[in-house]
This record gives structure tokens, sequence and C-alpha cells, in this order.
């Protein structure tokens, strides 16, 4: 199994460069295969999650082309030849945003079958609001054996008011309705940039939306798409962890290649805290010189504070002069990270749906599992800022959302090497030598910390 294994303690210093969004990108590589032309995509993060993704609309036909084979940044998709309009395999489960290929399907096809989503660890996930809204536009739904199926005789334009703010019912439905016939109406939608982002690539390829990024939506059918070229935007919640790596290790980063629009309620956090922030034009710089202060965080859909963003700023904290309390509003169980936080000295109580935080003024290395993607990159950033060696498991969870993640930490200074262990004895002794080695990664001379402007 691999895992991470990180000395902590330097601060992070540097530029880094943020992928794709990934979040954006599984909309919009579902959305990629109702056009019977080729579409081009850009800025494609290279991660598991997108791998399966891609797997799987390879399974059912679709052409999945990178034009340069050694970039996978670029990926050419037509779905002229899918025949198959049923998707299950073992991996497909395993990622939530496999249910956007039922808005996908019903849409273009009129029926759909795909394997119920997994996804992170994070709490009871339904998706009564996707079968609402397909159910709205004249589908039936029913679900049997672990998939769901959906068919519709007429897909036809309607009204649905979410009853609750999701980014993926909101994205699932704008799917369907993009080829059902006549107008539908999704109020109270989500307004996250990728549910923006991946409306605008609708909108390339024909489709006629209106209203993305407000509370309402309304959609005009069409009968095709057309070929189109978009490129993702970049990720905002990869951005967020490197500003937290940045912010817990007392460090000096600057994000490249980012929206800071998309940004805000993670950089307002940030400053309340006491870190330096820079914005230059698609760059946000990051320094942080004195221990950070405490804050009250709540969990909110977009433009409030993003639920994928709380564990990483958890960390920071944990490390932060005073209490500071941590609400999660958005999914019910999402502090299992706080356990393995307690064990390098962190001090977290979890009541309900709050945890209430006191800072510490360091943290000490210790072998931790991650339980999600979010969790586990909080875990790496705890890591980073500790004192001695963390071993960090279950590493796979993070592989699913972050490009390159140990070389771009590696980039900062960072000192984390990915290791394929299974016998604990070894892993003692990689984490006993490390304690007592130098770094294995020597900054250079031009990462050094620069004074804020
Ligand atoms: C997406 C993101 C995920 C992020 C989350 C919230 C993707 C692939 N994943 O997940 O990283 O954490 O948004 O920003 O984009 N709900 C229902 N019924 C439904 C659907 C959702 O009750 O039919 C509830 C959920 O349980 C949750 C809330 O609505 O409490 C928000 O979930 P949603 O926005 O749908 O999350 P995802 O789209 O699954």
């Amino acid at each position: 199994m691999e895992q991470y294994f990180i000395k902590g303690g330097s601060p992070l210093v540097g530029n880094v460069e943020i992928s794709g969004a990934k979040n954006s990108a599984l909309g919009i590589l579902a959305a990629a295969i109702m056009c019977d032309e080729t579409v081009t995509i850009r800025n494609l993060p290279d991660v598991n999650d997108i791998r399966v993704f891609l797997n799987a609309i390879k399974s059912i036909g679709a052409m999945v082309v990178y034009p340069d084979p050694e970039n996978r940044h670029v990926v050419k998709i037509n779905g002229r030849n899918i025949r198959n309009h049923k998707v299950d395999n073992e991996y497909i489960r395993k990622i939530r945003a496999s249910y956007y290929l039922i808005g996908a399907m019903l849409g273009k096809y009129k029926e759909a079958g795909v394997a119920l989503p997994g996804g992170c660890n994070i709490g009871v996930r339904p998706i009564d609001q996707h079968q609402k809204g397909f159910k709205a536009l004249g589908a039936e739904v029913h679900i049997d054996k672990g998939m769901i199926y959906t068919k519709a005789e007429h897909l036809t334009g309607g009204y649905i008011y979410l009853d609750v703010v999701s980014v993926g019912a909101t994205i699932n439905i704008m799917l369907a309705a993009s080829m059902a016939e006549g107008t539908t109406v999704i109020e109270n939608v989500a307004k996250e940039p990728h549910v923006v982002d991946v409306a605008q690539f609708l909108n390339q390829m024909g489709a006629d939306i209106k209203g993305a990024g407000t509370d309402r939506i309304k959609i005009n059918g069409v009968k095709k798409f057309k070929a189109a070229d978009h490129e993702i935007i970049p990720d905002q919640i990869e951005a967020g962890t490197f500003l937290c790596m940045a912010a817990a290790t007392r460090g000096d980063v600057t994000i490249t290649h980012v929206i800071p629009k998309h940004l805000e309620s993670i950089l307002a956090k940030l400053k309340e805290m006491g870190a330096e922030i820079h914005e230059n034009g698609d760059e946000v710089r990051i320094a942080v010189t004195k221990r950070l202060k405490p804050t009250t965080i709540k969990t909110m859909p977009h433009p409030g504070f993003p639920t994928d963003m709380q564990s990483q700023f958890a960390v920071c904290l944990a490390l932060a002069d005073g209490s500071s309390t941590v609400a999660e509003k958005i999914f019910e169980n999402r502090f299992k990270y706080t356990d393995e936080l307690t064990k390098m000295g962190a001090s977290m109580k979890v009541e309900g749906t709050t945890a209430f935080i006191s800072g510490v003024d360091h943290l000490t290395g210790a072998i931790v599992t991650a339980s999600d993607l979010r969790a586990g990159a909080a875990l790496v950033i705890a890591g980073l800022s500790a004192e001695g060696v963390t071993c960090v498991e279950e590493i796979q969870y993070i592989q699913r959302g972050y490009e390159n993640f140990a070389e771009k930490i590696r980039g900062l200074g960072g000192y984390i090497q990915k290791i394929d262990v299974e016998d604990l004895f070894e892993r003692e002794r990689i984490m006993r030598r490390m304690e007592f080695s130098g770094s294995l990664v020597q900054p250079p001379m031009e990462r050094r910390r620069i004074p804020a402007e």
C-alpha cells in the first residue's frame, strides 16, 4: 500500500501551479458525451477520478483521445458511437460523479442505467433531488440492485424547486434538460463556479442555458450539440489546499493559474487569521510570519465557505493562538479526521456537526489514516507543519483529486515521499531514518523566503 511519509517543520516557499477543477471536469466530461461531433477539453486534471470517468465513457462507446499522448491535460471526446446506455463497473461505483452520466444519457438517449455512486465517506449522500428533477422532466426513475435507471418517452421541460441546494442535482438536471423539449426552470440551484463552468461548456456546444451562477437557471432544450473547445476552470479547492499548506507551515507561497474571485471566502478567512494575501492577475500570494489567529467557520453553499475546505482550515486552526469553531452545515459526517489530528497533538472536540478547536503551539508526527479526499489533504498539511515524521495511510483517497500532490509539495521545499510499503517494521524503519536524516529535498536558493510586498 502506498503511503505518504512526511518530515514536517519547514515553511513551504515558492510557486505552485493549480490544475483544472476536478468537480468541473466531471460534469464537463459527462456533457461531452452528449455531442456527436468532436469536442476538445483543455486543462483537464490528471487525477484518478478523471481516469475512471474517462474509462467509463469509453466502455459505453465514446471516443476518448489524447491528441498528444504525453499531455493528459487535453482530451478529445466524441459521443457519436455510444450504443450502450448502461454503465456499470466496479470502478465507476467508486466515484460520486458517475451520476452525471444519468442526466447526460437521459437528455441525449432518453434512457440511462448507471451504477449508484460511491465517492468520499462523508455521510449519507441521497440523490432524491436528482430523481425529483428527472421526474419533473417526464422521466421514470427506479433503483434496482445498486443501479439507477431512468427512461422517458418524451423528455419535456418542467419546473423544479430544489429542496436543498445541491451541486450534483443542479448539474444533472441541467444536463438532461438541455436536450428536453421546451423550457425548464430550476430554482434554488447551486451557484458554485463549476456549475457555471459546466453551463458555459453546454452553451458552447449549442445549449441554451441562462442564469448559471444565480439562484435560478432557465434552459430551453435543443435537439443536438455541435463541436466545442473548452478550458476547464482552475481548481478552487486545490488552490485553497495549497494556501492552507502555506498558512499552517508559516510559509510564503504563490499559487498560479487561479481565478481569485472563486477563492473569495477562503481568502477572507485566511486574512482574518492574520495571513498576508496579495492578488495579482491570476496569481495569489500568501505569506504568514506569525502564529495564526483563531476564527469561526461555517460551511455553506457557494459563495459561502466551502465544505471541501473545512478540514484543511481545521489544521490551521489547530495551530492558531486561541479557540476556534468549525460548523459543518452540508454533510453530517465530515469530522473523522479530527481523531487523526488528535493523535498528532491537536486539541479538538466534536459535538454534533461542530468541532471545537483549542490551538496548540505545535503538532507532532504520527501514523494517521485518510478517511476521504479532503481529510487526507488535511493530514498531509498537518504532517508538513508537525515536528517529526508523519505517515499518512489510505492515500488513494488523496490521489482521486490532487494531481501530482507530492511533486507539487516538494516543489515548495516540502519533505514528502510516496512509498509503497506493506511491512510494519519496514515502515518504522523508514520513519526512524527520516527522523534522523536531513531533508531529502534541498530547497533551491530562489525558494528562500522573501518579504511580502
Ligand atoms: C459536490 C462535490 C463535493 C462537494 C459538494 C458540496 C462533486 C463531484 N462533488 O458533491 O466535492 O463537497 O458538492 O459542495 O462536484 N443532497 C440531498 N439530496 C440530493 C442531493 C444532495 O439531500 O439529491 C444533500 C447532500 O446530502 C448534502 C447537500 O445536499 O447535504 C449538498 O450536496 P451536493 O451539493 O449535492 O453534493 P455533491 O454534488 O454530491
